[in-house]
């Protein structure tokens, strides 16, 4: 089977929102943003270090006629992150959407991480910061009386995990219940919070590893569809959740892996 998608959803009150996507510069980000212009979307693009990725999403949002703006946060710099965000809110005078995305993907044995330096950084990246936006988006939209939608890009490491991902798989988790609670704080002014727990999905930073026959062959043959995930699945889920198509929805945990861990084997340790 090919590892592409072709079609795009039709969100049309996507049209005009103006959505906030963190970690757009490279994989899964990008992917995002790309489905979200050609939804019609206004978007306020996020980056950290990857300057170029970033530009480059600029460019093809641009091309598909989207009206784009590009902020850069260090996230593991927490003091940053309001800042960040009333940058963030400014620039099409409000938001109606975050998608929070950026996050690292770290992997270390706990015993070869005692003072919890790797698990406190990924914690921030991956945990705090999202608390941040989004306690900080939904504080905005409570004060100026529209409704938003949220989408926390986690992890199918936050129900189903395995060794070396301590520090990652308790950021996923945390952002899964983190979601839950929120959506119930929420709902009654109309902000709604959801997760996305994408599988596995081949990324720039990950290609090397994934596309070798065998590990695509151990990974792929794990998965029920029988492919990996690609960027435009997780752009088109992600679109979904955000619009009017949702609007019952809060709360929820919405995976994406191919029935990876409804299969519940997960392939690491041959
Ligand atoms: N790919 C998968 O298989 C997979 C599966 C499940 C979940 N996810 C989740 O998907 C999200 C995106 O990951 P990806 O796979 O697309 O990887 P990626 O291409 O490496 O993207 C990570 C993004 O996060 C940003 N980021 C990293 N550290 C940051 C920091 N300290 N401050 C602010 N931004 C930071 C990066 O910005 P710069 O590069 O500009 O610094 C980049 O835009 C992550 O939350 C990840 O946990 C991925």
């Amino acid at each position: 089977m090919t590892n592409s998608v072709t079609s795009t959803p039709q969100f049309p009150d996507l049209k005009h929102k103006r959505i906030l996507v963190t970690g757009a510069s490279s994989g899964i980000g990008a992917g995002m943003a790309k489905v979200l212009a050609q939804a019609g979307c206004r978007l306020v693009l996020h980056y950290n270090r990857n300057e170029t990725g970033i530009e480059q999403t600029l460019e093809a949002v641009q091309a598909m006629g989207a009206e784009a703006d590009v902020l850069r946060c260090d996230f593991a710099e927490l003091s940053l992150v309001q800042p960040f965000f009333d940058q963030a809110w400014s620039i099409f005078d409000g938001l109606d959407g975050l998608v929070n995305n950026a996050g690292v993907v770290t992997k270390s044995l706990s015993l070869k991480d005692k003072q919890g330096d790797q698990f406190n950084r990924t914690l921030a990246v991956n945990l705090q910061a999202p608390y941040l936006l989004s306690t900080a988006f939904a504080d905005a939209c409570k004060q100026a009386g529209h409704k938003g939608a949220i989408v926390n890009n986690s992890s199918i490491h936050g129900q189903a995990t395995c060794e070396w991902f301590a520090a990652y798989a308790a950021s996923k988790a945390g952002m899964d219940a983190m979601t839950k609670v929120q959506a119930v704080e929420w709902g009654q002014f109309g902000v709604r919070v959801n997760v996305l727990a994408p599988g596995v999905v081949p990324v720039e930073r990950t290609f090397d590893v994934l596309y070798r026959p065998e590990m695509e062959r151990k990974w792929v043959g794990a998965m029920p569809v029988g492919r990996y995930g690609t960027v435009e699945d997780m752009g088109m889920a992600t679109a979904y959740l955000l619009s009017d198509a949702t609007e019952w929805m809060t709360g929820s945990i919405l995976t994406l892996d191919g029935g990876l861990i409804a299969r519940g084997h997960y392939p690491y340790r041959d």
